[in-house]
């Protein structure tokens, strides 16, 4: 099947980089005379046929621009039959014949059922900041995040330091502890709980003792959102604070800050390649699948092993924080 015309959408929670891989579809797309078409607000905007032509000129300066031009969202109707019929019928009418997907795996799943029930060709690009999925080292937004962590963590702990503090950060990642992880090691966290390793509170308390009976006066623990250490990284604070009364406890949640801001080079350069690929894959006719990256080269994984194979934590990052923390 000879590919005429592209619909791109990104879907899901934003990342840095979006920008950058949806100028790049747009212009890989003006180079293979191919007609490109924007869907606005994801899946969404795909059922309320919100599309529009892009063409080179529609993607200026926005390279650099965090969040997504095409806005973004989690379409509910999008989960249901009727909703996703509506969506393949806007595509027919509008004569497009496959689907850039940028988004995670929420935005992935939706893609790959859509793929199943009416056999039309996707290809996702993997824009989150999380770094979960499998087939790909890197994430589209996740090296920009980590930036913006650490630069975030660097400043608090300029404050702690002043004040004796004990620090409770938290960081996004739902399921996932790649950021924590990460960010944790590049500023020097006295521990680093993620959901992939509850290490329980006992042990992170003989681990803040350790470190003050060493000498330290203030620390900076990371905590990545879906860990379960503590109910809550509110709860957790007041536990740990039971246990050092003398210890002045501060919790900081980062929030959604770690989503928005210019891509960092990584990830312009990543985004570019992927946006490339996204569009080469669907001209030779290799569909269902995620551009990733391994090794710094661009591959394509089935998105179904994507989706359901997630990203590992690195134990060698687990030894290596240990290791600092002694
Ligand atoms: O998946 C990306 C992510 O930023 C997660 O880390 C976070 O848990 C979630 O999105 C937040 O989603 P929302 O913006 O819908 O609150």
């Amino acid at each position: 099947m000879k590919i005429k015309k592209i619909a791109v959408l990104t879907s899901g929670g934003d990342s840095p980089g979006m920008n950058t891989a949806l100028r790049a579809v747009v212009r890989t797309c003006a180079y293979s005379k191919i007609e490109c078409v924007g869907v606005s607000r994801g899946f969404q905007g795909l059922i309320n046929n919100e599309l529009k032509i892009l063409n080179t000129r529609s993607v200026r300066g926005i390279i650099n621009r965090g969040g997504t031009m095409l806005y973004s969202a989690r379409s509910k109707e999008f989960r249901l039959k009727e909703g996703r019929v509506m969506a393949y019928e806007n595509l027919k009418k509008n004569k497009i014949d496959a689907l850039v997907i940028i988004g995670g795996d929420g935005s992935f799943t939706g893609g790959m059922i859509f793929q199943n029930e009416f056999n039309f060709p996707v290809v996702g690009i993997p824009g989150t900041i999380d770094n979960d999925l499998y087939g790909t080292t890197h994430t589209l937004g996740y090296d920009t995040a980590l930036n913006t962590v650490m630069e975030a963590i660097d400043k608090i702990r300029d404050t702690a330091i002043s004040h004796d503090r004990l620090f409770f950060v938290e960081v996004m990642g739902r399921d996932a502890g790649h950021i924590a992880l990460n960010s944790g090691i590049a500023i020097g966290a006295q521990e680093i709980l993620i959901p992939e390793q509850n290490i329980g509170i006992d042990q992170l308390v003989v681990s803040l003792k350790k470190s003050k009976k060493a000498g330290k006066t203030s620390s900076i623990v990371v905590v990545a959102e879906g860990d379960k250490t503590g109910s809550n990284v509110f709860e957790l604070a007041k536990s740990v604070e039971k246990k050092f009364p003398d210890y002045e406890i501060k919790v900081s949640v980062l929030g959604h800050m770690q989503r928005g801001g210019s891509p960092s080079c990584f990830d312009r350069v990543l985004g570019t390649r992927m946006g490339v690929k996204a569009v080469e894959s669907l001209i030779n006719g290799d569909f269902s699948k995620m551009v990733g990256v391994k090794e710094g080269k661009i591959t394509l994984t089935p998105l179904q092993s994507a989706i359901k194979g997630k990203s590992k934590i690195d134990s060698e990052l687990l030894r290596v924080s240990e290791i600092m923390n002694t």
